[in-house]
């Protein structure tokens, strides 16, 4: 068990300041260096945004360098959201005719999360780069599909993963590269959001035209990455095995459950998992429970971290001997000033696209890239299975190269 005792409280603050640029991607201090991607580079990323619903989201059209080249919805006014947001005049009815355009270099995938596999597969055997909303699939199968369709191509894969890029994330992780929080032995993550039955939040989520949409009666556990970032993207663990109990609703709580699409029976998923370093995280998904948002808690023997809470926890961390730290940067100093935008989600969202960017003008593998994208799924999907087998205690693949 290392503590990170040796840590002045010089060595706690550095992390606060431009020196997390390091916490940010492997290659954003050569590029405010002046090397590639930094501003005295004016190549030109061109990419094609697919979904019109939180693909509308991100800044691509703020980044220096990225051209919006194409969008694409199947739904015309999601096209017309896409085209004014981005202002692009160049619109495809599906992703499927959108990967055709040769001018395309990279495309952003945000459609539905079922389509996810299918859809980044189409886009990387075209030879093009993609990324991913979350998660990356539902399956383990999906998982394998997409890492060998990454590496058939020999193209970037990304995941969009939010939590990977909210302030106290990228703050923990400076803290743990740069050995001052110390070893992670417990964290407690949870990703809480309400579609109660009755409520006008399920119905917009649930409904479209009358119709259910991919979310109606989604497996919570199928929806992991906003929690597992919290470890994985801070120490680059992986989970190993996990047992995970759920909380069914009968069918007079809630008869919308009955004979759904994926055969869930779920609200709530609370999971147990372990690391490959011995480790041990608490992980909680819900859509019932009246609580709210998507955070962490870390604990080490001599540290702990706090992320802010719905219910009035304040950002706090504390180290044994130190003044507790209750404030963090917001880091947007670090981003190409037209990429200053507050965006939902922790600020997290330019950080995403700027980052996808910069991998790709600097050839080289994103933040979340393929392998860590499915360890941060593949755990929910074994999570769900285990939760159909009572908590049964179930091992996690590997999908990390040999
Ligand atoms: N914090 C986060 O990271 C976060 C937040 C919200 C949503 N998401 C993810 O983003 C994705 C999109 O979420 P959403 O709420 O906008 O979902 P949504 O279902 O509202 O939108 C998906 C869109 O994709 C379009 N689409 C589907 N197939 C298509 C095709 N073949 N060609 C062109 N367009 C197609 C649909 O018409 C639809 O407008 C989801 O995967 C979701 O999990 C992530």
């Amino acid at each position: 068990m290392s503590t990170g005792l040796g840590a002045s409280r010089r060595e706690f603050l550095r992390a606060m300041g431009t020196a997390a640029v390091g916490a940010l991607g492997a290659g954003w201090a050569m590029a405010q260096e002046g090397g590639p991607g930094g501003p005295g580079d004016d190549r030109k990323v061109r990419v094609g945004i697919v979904g019109g619903g939180f693909g509308a989201a991100f800044q691509w059209h703020l980044d220096p360098g990225c051209i919006v080249e194409a969008v694409s919805d199947l739904r015309q006014d999601r096209r017309e959201h896409l085209m004014a947001v981005y202002q692009c005049e160049k619109a495809y009815d599906s992703l499927e005719e959108l990967i055709l355009d040769d001018a395309i270099d990279a495309v952003a995938v945000f459609t539905g999360a079922p389509d996810h596999v299918r859809h980044c597969t189409a886009v990387m055997d075209t030879g093009k780069h993609v990324m991913s909303a979350v998660p990356a699939g539902l399956t383990l199968e999906g998982c394998e599909q997409l890492i060998e369709a990454k590496e058939r191509n020999g193209v970037i894969y990304m995941m969009a993963e939010t939590s990977h890029y909210r302030p106290e994330t990228i703050l923990m992780r400076q803290l743990y590269q740069d050995g001052v929080f110390g070893e992670i032995e417990y964290c407690e993550m949870e990703y809480y959001h309400p579609a109660r039955p009755g409520s006008a939040e399920r119905q917009a989520l649930w409904y479209w035209n009358g119709e259910p949409t991919w979310r109606h009666n989604y497996p919570p556990m199928l929806y992991p990455t906003h929690c597992t970032d919290f470890i994985v993207g801070v120490t680059g663990e992986r989970y190993t095995e996990v047992s995970c109990m759920g909380l069914r609703p009968t069918a007079e709580e809630d008869p919308e459950t009955v004979d759904n699409q994926y055969d869930n029976p779920f609200d709530t998923g609370i999971a147990l998992m372990r690391t490959d370093r011995g480790h041990i995280t608490r992980c909680n998904r819900s859509r019932l429970l009246h609580a709210h948002g998507e955070r962490a808690q870390w604990f080490g023997a001599e540290s702990a971290a706090f992320m802010p809470s719905w219910a009035g926890q304040p950002f706090v961390v504390k180290r044994v001997g130190e003044a507790d730290l209750t404030s963090h940067p917001d880091y947007m100093h670090l981003l190409p000033e037209p990429m200053r935008v507050p965006t939902g989600h922790g600020n997290s969202h330019a950080f995403l696209t700027h980052e996808f960017i910069l991998a790709l003008l600097q050839e080289r593998e994103p933040e979340v890239n393929v392998y860590d994208a499915v360890a941060e799924t593949a755990p929910g999907i074994v999570a769900h299975q285990s939760a159909l087998k009572g908590g049964e205690l179930m091992k996690i693949p590997s999908f990390d190269p040999a």
